[in-house]
């Protein structure tokens, strides 16, 4: 698993920079994963679909101790969607959080993070995806989140990032707040990156790397 504490994970870049090629081979090592498919393209090689909870809950019922299944909610209320969907896991994960012996961890990979937990109006009755940022370890669900904007993501998901990777962006308001994360000669960099190049961001340190292509 990429994931191995339930950790927080985060991509960030322009359309087409790479983040959703990158996702997808992050999610070949994931064992128990949900995908929040807000474009329905993760329909692929060994990815169930589904366009309802209910049907999604019969899924994780029927293939609970190994699944791969991509929601794919109603985008126009795609925001209440991922908080349904965040406190239906966080049920389903009880037994983890009460030490049940076996009891595994489980992913939430979240597409298009900026539209479905925007960085405002939120309202406290949506909260159950930023119960997942901030508690998520303790319930053993870690997070993968893709968004074309950064600044643009609620700041529980930001504020919790264990790992983050920023592709090519075109956005000034995005640029200016990693600039604050990273400094100038990152910026610089990453402002010549090619499709699928991107760095990557864990405690404090920046790495360079390209998505591996076939
Ligand atoms: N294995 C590959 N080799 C070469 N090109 C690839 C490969 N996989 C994807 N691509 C191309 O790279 C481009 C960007 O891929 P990707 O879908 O990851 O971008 P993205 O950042 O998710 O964009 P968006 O924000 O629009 O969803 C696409 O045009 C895709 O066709
Ligand atoms: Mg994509």
């Amino acid at each position: 698993m990429i994931i191995k504490n339930a950790e927080r994970v985060g991509i960030f870049g322009k359309s087409g920079s790479g983040k959703s090629t990158r996702a997808k081979q992050m999610l070949h090592s994931e064992q128990r994963l949900v995908i929040f498919d807000t474009m329905g393209e993760y329909g692929e090689e060994g990815v169930y679909q589904v366009h309802s909870l209910a049907q999604l809950k019969q899924y994780l019922a029927e293939n609970w101790r190994q699944f791969k299944v991509a929601y794919v909610p109603p985008y126009a209320t795609r925001v209440e969607a991922l908080h349904k969907l965040s406190v239906m896991l966080r049920g389903l994960q009880q037994p983890y959080i009460n030490n049940v012996p076996g009891a595994q961890k489980m992913t939430l990979m979240v597409e298009e993070l900026n539209g479905c937990f925007p960085v405002s109006g939120l309202t406290a009755n949506l909260m159950g995806f930023a119960d997942l940022c901030g508690r998520g370890r303790h319930f053993g669900i870690g997070l993968i989140g893709i968004s074309q904007r950064f600044a643009a993501v609620h700041n529980d998901f930001r504020a919790n990032m264990s790992e983050s990777y920023f592709f090519g962006q075109d956005n000034s308001a995005d640029i200016r707040t990693i600039q604050g994360m990273v400094g100038q000669e990152v910026i610089d960099k990453m402002m010549s990156f090619q499709p699928h190049e991107f760095f990557k961001r864990r405690a404090g340190n920046v790495e360079y790397g390209k998505n591996e292509l076939w």
